[in-house]
C-alpha cells in the first residue's frame, strides 16, 4: 500500500515505522509545521507537504494522526473524494470524515505510543469502516503490521479507550507521584522496577481482581494508618492514597 501520513507526531512516527516494516511505502508526510514535516520525511525517505493543498491525491490509504481538536475541523481543510481514509482517535467518531471522503474508517492503535522509542512495541489495533468493503480492506491492511486486529464500533472503540486511560495513563501518573516521594525523601525508586514489572507481568496469567495483594486489601488498618501519616507532608498525595485504599475496601468488602 502507498500510505499518506497526516500527522507527524507519535502515531504517525511510530504507525509509519510499523507499515514501512511490513514493506508498504509511505509516500508524504504532511504536518501544518514544515521542519516537523521534514524531518519525519527524511526518516521515511519520502516526500513531505505543509500545506493542505500540496498532499498528493496518489496514496492508497491516507493516515490522519493529529491532535483531536484538530480531528473535529478536518473537513475544513481536506477534501479525498472516494480515497480510503482513517483517523486513529480513541473517543473520536469515524463520521467525522464523512465529508472528506466517500471511504473511511479508522484504525485505533491501543498502545502508549511515543515517536523517541527504539525497539517497536507490540500493537493491537481496533479498526473500524463506514461499509464493509472498507472495514475489510482496512482489516487485512492492518493484519499485515499489527499484532492482533479486532472489529470496534465507535462506541466499543469508546470504551476501550477509557480503560486504557485507567490502566496506561493512570497507572503512569502514580508512578511519576512515587518518584517524586521517593526522590524528596531520598530513598531509590529504582528498586520499584521489578514490583512494577512482576504486577503488570502476572495480568497474563489471570485476573486482576484475583491479583491484588497489599494492606488494604488485607485490612491491616495499623499499616494503613501508619502509610496515611508518613504521608502527612504530602497532602495531595495523602487524599489519594486514602481514596483509593477505601477504593480497594470497597471493592473487597462485598466479597467478605
Ligand atoms: N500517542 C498515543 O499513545 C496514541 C495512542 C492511540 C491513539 N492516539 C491518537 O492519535 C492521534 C495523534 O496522537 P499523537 O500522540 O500522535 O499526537 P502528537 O504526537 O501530539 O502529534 C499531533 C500531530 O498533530 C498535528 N497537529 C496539531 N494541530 C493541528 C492542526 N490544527 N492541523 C493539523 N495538524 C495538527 C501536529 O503538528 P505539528 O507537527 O505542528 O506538531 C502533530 O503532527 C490523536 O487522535 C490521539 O488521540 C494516540
Amino acid at each position: 500500500m502507498k500510505i499518506s501520513l497526516i500527522g507527524s507526531g507519535n502515531v504517525a512516527t511510530v504507525l509509519g515505522r510499523k507499515m514501512q516494516e511490513a514493506g508498504h511505502q509511505i509516500l508524504q508526510v504532511f504536518s501544518p509545521n514544515e521542519k516537523h514535516a521534514s524531518k519525519l520525511a527524511g526518516l521515511f525517505n519520502c516526500g513531505y507537504a505543509s500545506s493542505w493543498k500540496n498532499i498528493e491525491s496518489n496514496a492508497d490509504i491516507y493516515m490522519i494522526a493529529i491532535a483531536d481538536d484538530a480531528l473535529q475541523q478536518i473537513d475544513k481543510n481536506l477534501s479525498l473524494h472516494h480515497k480510503l481514509v482513517v483517523h486513529t482517535a480513541g473517543s473520536v467518531s469515524k463520521s467525522v470524515l464523512k465529508n472528506v471522503s466517500t471511504n473511511y474508517g479508522v484504525i485505533y492503535p491501543l498502545q502508549s505510543l511515543r515517536k523517541e522509542i527504539q525497539e517497536l512495541p507490540k500493537i493491537n489495533f481496533l479498526v473500524d469502516g463506514n461499509t464493509e468493503d472498507d472495514l475489510t480492506l482496512i482489516e487485512d491492511f492492518v493484519k499485515t503490521f499489527g499484532d492482533k486486529v479486532e472489529k470496534a464500533n465507535d462506541d466499543e472503540r469508546l470504551k476501550l479507550h477509557v480503560a486504557a486511560v485507567i490502566v496506561s495513563n493512570f497507572s503512569n501518573h502514580l508512578y511519576a507521584l512515587a518518584e517524586k516521594y521517593c526522590i524528596d525523601e531520598k530513598v531509590d525508586f529504582n528498586l520499584l522496577l521489578p514490583l512494577i514489572a512482576e504486577t503488570a507481568t502476572r495480568l497474563q496469567y489471570g485476573s486482576a481482581a484475583k491479583m491484588q495483594t497489599g494492606p488494604a486489601v488485607r485490612n491491616d488498618t495499623e499499616t494503613i494508618q501508619k502509610h496515611l501519616e508518613a504521608l502527612h507532608e504530602y497532602p495531595s498525595l495523602q487524599k489519594l492514597f486514602d481514596a483509593i485504599t477505601k477504593s480497594i475496601r470497597d471493592y473487597y468488602g462485598e466479597f467478605e
